[in-house]
């Protein structure tokens, strides 16, 4: 059979559901995408539910069973149910009008299916999976990064894998775009756990267009002299108005060497040098103990500033806070999340035409219910999620517990890339509230590795079965092209260039 030959015909419809029954040799698989022929419709439907059986009464079953008779090809059937998405008439696609009508043939997805449905961008995230068949090319588009993302699944499913292919891609399309990833586990550099083992230092662009920032290497440091009170809410999420204003007078009896100066008068005479209220000054002198000698050196340089430089000349930052104790991770990625998205929202503000050659970035954070749960204290990154859109800085959240993502963030999330996920509080979910995703719970429950569920509104409004770009295999198809080096002087150029030279008889190459 081929993929134009039809797989079965429509036995019932009911507003935008159908079901259909499929002739015996037909191997179909749950979500997959198919096609109706409706006179001068086409429908596009979503598989949903199975269901096979018999037509026969019990007895014949049972003589069936046994071999005592043959009761021909129509003794079992199997139907299909399908929800539709997408209609195509005269030429133009847009969501169902209609139903198609009873014995409307049936098709599986094919390539040209495809590019009706849109489905590739400039940032592929896979292709098409359609059965046992790799179909065309999936992808998001640039646009589609500021609209915020998420990319959900259990452990092994395949996130970081998704989140090399991603960010490889906004590497390839620098200065246009440009990365800020958080790696919590210390895995991107190099690639461990993705076998065979590539990471982004084998991107052939990563020494012009990234940079890697480790607290191993004592790079990843935040002078304490960078750090004024404003700066509080972000480090210590917790902290209280009294101990704000000790903070701010602090601050300005003391300049920007406010902190070591006012934990060295603690230290030795168990108060500070401005009068407050005893429990105000024991709570945030406890709190400029915490930070670490290491990360929070008494000096004025901060990796902040180098990475907002970086950033915006479109190198991508890979920010490495494996090894770090949580709280210090939580309190650099949220420093340096805000000090950049920050940058974007005042450059927008003041100088409108220089925010326009920003690149558009796409924060990567793993971990993202550490810092989206609505139980724990506000983060920057929420307000990122909810209101950085239009200053072109996109957050990619990425977690395998979806259900801890604060709802009003959760439904900020204009593209969702979703790997297999056994736990039934995240499937519920993820289905509840993601749109077309209602019918496909099981369908998360019996994703493979590597294969997903991608919707990318306003391009993708269905759930694509896709599976993913494997990382090694992307970096062997991409080759290692674009050194970038400048192009060099023509021949004759040289040759005029020479001849001058040596006319004033000195020869010099610079
Ligand atoms: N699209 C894919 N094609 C082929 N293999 C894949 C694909 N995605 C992931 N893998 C393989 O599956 C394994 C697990 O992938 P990965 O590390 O990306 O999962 P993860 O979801 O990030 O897991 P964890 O939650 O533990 O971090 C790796 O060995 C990787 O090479
Ligand atoms: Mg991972």
């Amino acid at each position: 059979m081929t993929s134009t030959d039809p797989i079965g015909f429509i036995c019932g419809t009911k507003g935008d559901s159908i079901s259909f029954l499929v002739k015996k040799d037909v191997c179909l698989s749950f979500g997959q995408i198919v096609r109706i022929e409706s006179g001068e419709r086409s429908f596009y439907g979503r598989v949903v539910n199975s269901e096979s059986s018999s037509t026969l009464e019990l007895i014949e079953q049972l003589r069936e069973a046994e071999g005592k008779e043959a009761f021909g090809p129509y003794s079992a059937y199997r139907s299909v149910d399908a929800i539709l998405f997408l209609e195509k008439r005269l030429g133009k696609v847009r969501s169902p009008t209609f139903n198609p009508n009873y014995r409307d043939k049936v098709y599986t997805a094919s390539e040209e299916d495809c590019s009706i449905l849109r489905l590739s961008g400039e940032l592929e995230v896979g292709r098409l999976r359609s059965e046992d068949q790799l179909l065309g090319s999936v992808g998001i588009n640039i646009e589609a990064v500021p609209r915020m993302m998420g990319m959900f699944g259990m452990t092994g499913s395949g996130k970081t894998n998704t989140e090399l292919i991603l960010n490889a891609q906004i590497i390839d399309n620098s200065p246009k775009t440009v990365a800020l990833i958080f790696d919590f586990a210390g895995q991107l550099l190099e690639g461990k756990e993705i076998n065979p083992q590539r990471g982004l230092k084998d991107h052939p662009l990563f020494h012009s267009k990234v940079r890697y920032y480790s607290s191993r290497d004592g790079k990843m440091a935040v002078g304490l002299h960078t750090i004024t009170p404003g700066k509080l809410d972000t480090l210590f999420p917790d902290i209280q108005p009294p101990q704000k204003r000790l903070a701010w007078a602090l601050y300005k009896h003391l300049g920007a060497a406010w902190i070591e100066n006012a934990r060295e008068t603690y230290r030795t005479g168990g108060n500070v040098e401005v009068r407050a209220n005893k429990s105000a000054v024991e709570a945030l002198m406890q709190k400029l103990a915490s930070l670490p000698h290491d990360l929070f050196p008494p000096s004025n340089y901060t990796f902040i500033d180098n990475a907002l430089q970086n950033v915006c000349k479109g190198v991508t930052c890979l920010v490495d806070i494996s090894g770090l104790r949580s709280e210090d991770q939580n309190r650099i990625v949220c420093l340096l999340a805000s000090a950049i998205a920050e940058h974007y929202k005042r450059v927008w503000e003041e100088n409108y035409e220089e925010w326009r050659k920003l690149p558009t970035l796409l924060i990567t954070l793993e971990e993202a219910h550490e810092f989206l749960d609505p139980n724990k204290p506000r983060t920057i990154f929420s307000d990122i999620a909810l209101t950085y859109r239009k200053y072109r800085v996109g957050l990619n959240a990425v977690t395998p517990r979806p259900s801890r993502i604060n709802f009003d963030v959760f439904a900020e999330l204009w593209t969702k890339v979703i790997m297999k996920t056994e736990l039934k509080k995240d499937r519920i979910y993820l289905t509840e509230n993601t749109p077309y995703m209602e019918y496909s719970e099981t369908e998360i429950k019996m994703l493979d590795v590597g294969e997903a569920l991608l919707i990318s509104e306003p391009k993708i409004k269905f759930a694509v079965p896709v599976k993913v770009a494997h990382y090694p295999e992307y970096l062997d198809k991409r080759g290692k092209a674009d050194y970038e080096l400048p192009d060099s002087l023509k021949l004759s150029e040289m040759d005029d260039r020479l001849k001058r030279l040596s006319g004033q008889g000195k020869l010099s190459l610079e």
